[in-house]
C-alpha cells in the first residue's frame, strides 16, 4: 500500500506561529491558557510550583496571571530558555530525587503544575508507564506542598495505568476533570487531570 506522501496541514500547526509572535517560549502555553479558562486555574497573587518547567512558556503565562504580588517556581531537568519576570525562578533540578521539602514544603503553593513528559522512545506501553511514574512523583509533590483546597494540574499519556493514576487523583481532590486541550497534538494521546480543591491530609491538624 503506497503511503500518503503529505500530511494534511492542520489548523493545530498556527499554535507554534502565535507563540513565537506573542513571545511565549513554547506552543504548549495554549494548553494551560485553555485549562485555565475552563477551570479558572490562576490568580492575581497566587503561589504556583510548575514541574517540567523546560523551556519556560508556563511559567512565563503563570507569572502573568499571578502577576507581582505572586511567585512562580518552575523546575526542570533543563535550564530556562527564556527570560523570566522578577515574580517567577527556575531551578534546575530532577523532580524524581528532589524533597518537596527543597520545593518549599507544606503549603507553600495555592496551584502545582506537571507538564512532565519522559523522552519518548517510539515503544508506547513504556513511554505511558514513564509518564504514569513521572505523573504519580508530580502528585506525590503536590500532596506534600499544596494548601487544603489547591488545585494540580499533572500531564499524563492515556494508556494502561491512566485509571490507576485518575484514582490517585480522585483520593486527594474534591473534583477531578480530565482534559484534553486543542493545543495537544492531535497524534499525541496526552491528557491533563486536573484535581480541584485538595482535601485535608486524613490525620492533619488544620490550622483553619
Ligand atoms: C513538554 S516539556 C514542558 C514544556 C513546558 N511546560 C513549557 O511550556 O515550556 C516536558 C518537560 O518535562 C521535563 N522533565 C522530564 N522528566 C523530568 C524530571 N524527572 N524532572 C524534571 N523535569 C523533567 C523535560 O525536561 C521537559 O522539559
Amino acid at each position: 500500500m503506497r503511503r500518503r506522501a503529505r500530511r494534511q496541514a492542520r489548523p493545530q500547526d498556527s499554535f507554534g506561529k502565535r507563540a513565537q509572535k506573542e513571545g511565549y517560549a513554547a506552543r504548549s502555553v495554549y494548553k494551560l491558557q485553555e485549562i485555565d479558562r475552563r477551570v479558572r486555574l490562576l490568580r492575581r497573587g497566587m503561589r504556583v510550583l510548575d514541574l517540567g518547567a523546560a523551556p519556560g512558556s508556563w511559567t512565563q503565562y503563570a507569572a502573568e496571571q499571578v502577576g507581582r504580588e505572586g511567585k512562580v517556581l518552575g523546575v526542570d531537568l533543563q535550564p530556562a530558555g527564556v527570560s523570566l519576570p522578577p515574580q517567577a525562578c527556575f531551578d534546575q533540578l530532577d523532580i524524581t530525587t528532589a524533597t518537596a521539602a527543597s520545593l518549599g514544603g507544606p503549603e507553600a503553593f495555592e496551584v502545582v503544575l506537571s507538564d512532565m513528559a519522559p523522552r519518548t522512545s517510539g515503544m508506547r506501553h513504556r513511554d505511558q508507564f514513564l509518564s504514569f511514574e513521572l505523573y504519580v512523583r508530580a502528585l506525590e509533590i503536590a500532596e506534600q506542598t499544596l494548601v487544603a483546597g489547591g488545585t494540580f494540574v499533572g500531564k499524563i499519556f492515556q494508556g494502561g495505568e491512566f485509571e490507576q493514576a485518575r484514582d490517585a487523583t480522585r483520593a486527594r481532590f474534591r473534583t477531578v476533570r480530565i482534559i484534553k486541550p486543542e493545543a495537544s497534538r492531535n497524534e499525541s494521546y496526552e491528557v491533563f487531570l486536573v484535581g480541584l480543591d485538595r482535601l485535608p491530609t486524613p490525620g492533619a491538624t488544620s490550622s483553619a
